[in-house]
């Protein structure tokens, strides 16, 4: 049995919020703020780095319109969810310049939008994307690989790491199988 909500609508949390100035670069490389995504009251958040270019900083809406939110979305898709049913957010809300990766101050300045994110979701499961995220939720360095399908326990909460969407978009056919199989235990997590 599936208990993700169907009938949730997709809602932006801060979506009329458009003028966050903590971090200068960020509020002038920014087309908009990307704020998370979905359903408030799903039992997982998905957690990525930051808005990408061609993506989501020209919809407004996480993992959209670039091959990576395409790839996520499939995988959402695949284990028979639509992005609507669950919560999808950034560590930071912001696209920096050339999609360059995001400072540990810019990290920093942007973690109280998460931790309310995660205050008032919730959630039973956090799936982590991407090393960024997994230094700054879990304090995990190392290589993504190795820490791939690991699951922690934090604040009464699962956390699991997968790699972040991008990784495996430039090798779908090595990476694409166990991509899929995170899905799927994904979707274990949450309903078991
Ligand atoms: N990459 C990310 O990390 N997040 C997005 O929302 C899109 C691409």
């Amino acid at each position: 049995m599936d208990k993700i909500g169907e009938n949730s609508i997709g809602y932006s949390m801060y979506q009329y919020n458009q003028s966050c100035t903590r971090c200068i670069a960020l509020a002038f490389s920014r087309n908009r703020i990307t704020w998370g995504y979905g359903n408030v009251e799903s039992p997982v958040i998905f957690v990525g780095e930051a808005p990408g270019k061609y993506g989501c900083d020209i919809t407004g809406i996480p993992f959209t319109l670039d091959k990576s939110g395409e790839y996520f979305q499939s995988m959402i898709k695949a284990v028979g969810w639509i992005k609507e049913q669950v919560y999808v957010t950034n560590l930071v809300k912001c696209c920096p310049e050339d999609n360059r990766t995001p400072t540990v101050d810019e990290i920093k300045n942007c973690s109280s939008y998460l931790n309310l994110e995660l205050v008032k979701i919730k959630p039973k499961l956090v799936v982590v994307m991407g090393k960024l995220p997994m230094k700054a939720l879990l304090n995990k360095d190392g290589s993504i690989i190795s820490l791939w399908d690991k699951v922690f326990d934090k604040d009464d909460c699962k956390y699991y790491i997968i790699p972040h969407p991008a990784f495996i978009v430039r090798d779908t056919k090595h990476w694409g199988e166990y991509y899929l199989k995170s899905f799927k235990k994904i979707k274990e997590l949450v309903n078991g």
